[in-house]
Parts: structure tokens; C-alpha cells; sequence
């Protein structure tokens, strides 16, 4: 492997490697203001959510790699500590991304990249109209973590009122996370979309004690057929089926003749049955494929 210690990399070649191995970024949008109410907006993805209760997400606008100065976002909120985070979608992100440009002080990133400004109801700086959940908060520390180029600012802003659109709520008005269309940044240009073709489920196992990796028979947890995530399923039941259960199911025709035509040949037989189990477990049919793996 590569090991790089980060004292001897420049603030441009750290920014590189760090940004397409920290990916994908959810982008927030931030508007501010100044002291003299003028409007700016950038997008951010050095942001994430940070506290449910209080509802705390953190960015970061960081001192410019150029020069280390400091952006319009951050002086804005020195002055006035209140922000919109509106949410990015893939409709928004080519406007997004020219929001971005570094445009001089007090120019309105709203007019330039043609995005829609809304009225807060608690706090100075508008909404962005195009963004489906749009957050009020006001900030309750800036932390500085350098004051050189590339240096951080963690902005954490509790958020105070949300707004969300009709559109991308379902039947019990909770968001659809298929609705939602999200992008995300990477490093360099590169940007993910986030929708149903790639979206997909994982079992959480914090509601039940799996009986975890270590407790899968050592034939299954080593087979060559069998990958890390379907031991991660396997590992994630309470209990292994019974013995009843799994001959049950070894009378089915399919496992009869899958036995009877691998009799003698003991190693055709495990690799016939970690391949169906597979399988199984790529269906998301874990406690069938626990009996297979058993027969
Ligand atoms: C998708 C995207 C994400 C960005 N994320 C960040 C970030 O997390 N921190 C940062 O300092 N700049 C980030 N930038 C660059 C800022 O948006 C850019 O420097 C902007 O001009 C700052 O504007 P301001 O000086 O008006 O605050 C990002 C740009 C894009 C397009």
C-alpha cells in the first residue's frame, strides 16, 4: 500500500487524496447575510448532520488553498450567525455548481446562478425555493481548526424550522428516500446521483443480536464462494435454523437431486451449495440460505 504521512503532502495534493476517499459528501447549500442584509449562497460538502436533539448539522467553509483568506459564508456568519442549509438535488446541480464560482464580495449568488430566493420565517437569510427541505438555523459556534490554507471552519448550526416539500413525502408524510433524487460530491468532478437505480437496503441488525461472524461454522466462513457481505447476512440472525427445519427442507426434489447427484463427491456438493446459497442471499433470503448451507 501507499502510506503517505500527511505533514509532507501540500494543502492541494492533501485535498486530492482526501476528497475522493472521504466521498460521497451530501452538498448543503448555505445562504447568509451580511451586516447589511446583502445575500450570498454556496454550496458546501463538508457537511453533514452531527446531533438529532438538538437537531445540530455541521460545514465547513474552509480558508482558501490559494491564499488561506477566509469565504463571503464564513464573514457572513461572523457578522450575522444565521444560515439556510437547503438541500441539493441532482435537478439543481448545474446551477449549483455555478453558484460556486468565486464571485467578489456582495455579489448574490441567487441572480448569478438563477436560483429562486424565499423569505425566512425566523431568520434573515432567504430559502432557496428549488430545494425540497430547506432548514432554518442559527449558529452556535464556529470552530476554527487552523488559520492556513485549507483550514477548516466547523460552522454548527442548529436547525430552528424545517421545510419540506409536499412532493417528496409518502403516504405517512415522512420523506421517500427514493423521492428525494440527492446528489453527492467526490473528488475532483466527480458527483453521484442518489435514486433508485442505486439506492438499496440493509437489515438493520441493531434491533436483535446477531450471532455474528465468528459463530458461522468454520466451512461456511471459509468457503471460496461466499463473499464478506453474505457472511454479514449470515452473521446477522439470533439463531441457526433447527435440525428439524433444515431436513424439512433437504427433502425438497431440487436439494434431493442436487445430493444425490454430488453422492461421493464431497467437494462438488459444498461448491453446488454455497453457490445456491449465494444466491439466496443476494434475494435477501438469509434463513433459507442458512438451510441450505446446513443440509
Ligand atoms: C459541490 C461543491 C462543494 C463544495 N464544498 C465546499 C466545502 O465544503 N468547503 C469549502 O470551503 N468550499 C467548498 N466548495 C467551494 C465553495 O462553494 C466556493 O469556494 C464558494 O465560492 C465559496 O463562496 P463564498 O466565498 O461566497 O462563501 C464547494 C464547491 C462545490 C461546487
Amino acid at each position: 500500500m501507499l502510506s503517505i504521512n500527511t505533514a509532507d503532502l501540500s494543502a492541494v495534493e492533501l485535498q486530492n487524496y482526501l476528497q475522493y476517499a472521504i466521498a460521497p459528501r451530501p452538498i448543503c447549500f448555505a445562504s447568509t447575510v451580511d451586516k447589511d442584509g446583502n445575500v450570498n449562497l454556496s454550496p458546501f460538502s463538508f457537511f453533514n448532520l452531527f446531533s438529532t436533539k438538538p437537531p445540530v448539522c455541521v460545514f465547513s467553509p474552509s480558508r482558501r488553498v490559494r491564499d488561506g483568506s477566509t469565504k463571503h459564508t464564513l464573514d457572513n456568519i461572523y457578522e450575522v450567525p444565521e444560515v439556510v442549509i437547503s438541500i441539493v438535488t441532482y435537478a439543481m446541480v448545474q446551477q449549483m455548481s455555478l453558484a460556486s464560482v468565486e464571485y467578489p464580495k456582495g455579489v448574490n449568488e441567487f441572480i448569478k446562478s438563477g436560483f429562486t430566493p424565499v423569505a425566512s420565517d425566523l431568520i434573515k437569510p432567504p430559502r432557496v425555493a428549488e430545494s425540497p427541505v430547506q432548514f432554518e438555523c442559527v449558529v452556535n459556534n464556529v470552530i476554527a481548526l487552523g488559520a492556513g490554507p485549507g483550514a477548516g471552519n466547523l460552522v454548527l448550526a442548529e436547525i430552528k424550522l424545517m421545510h419540506i416539500s409536499e412532493a417528496i413525502l409518502d403516504e405517512s408524510r415522512r420523506i421517500d428516500q427514493q423521492k428525494l433524487d440527492l446528489v453527492a460530491r467526490l473528488g475532483g468532478d466527480w458527483y453521484a446521483r442518489v435514486n433508485s437505480d442505486n439506492l438499496f437496503k440493509v437489515a438493520k441488525p441493531n434491533r436483535h443480536i446477531g450471532i455474528g461472524v465468528d459463530a458461522i461454522p468454520y466451512h461456511i466462513r471459509n468457503s471460496k464462494i461466499l463473499t464478506g457481505n453474505n457472511l454479514g447476512q449470515l452473521g446477522n440472525v439470533t439463531e441457526l435454523p433447527t435440525d428439524e427445519d433444515v431436513d424439512s427442507y433437504a427433502q425438497q426434489l431440487e436439494i434431493k437431486e442436487l445430493l444425490d447427484a454430488t453422492i461421493g463427491d464431497s467437494q462438488t456438493r459444498e461448491l453446488q451449495l454455497h453457490l445456491k446459497a449465494k444466491a439466496l442471499l443476494e434475494e435477501g433470503k438469509v434463513e433459507e440460505a442458512w438451510k441450505v448451507l446446513l443440509v
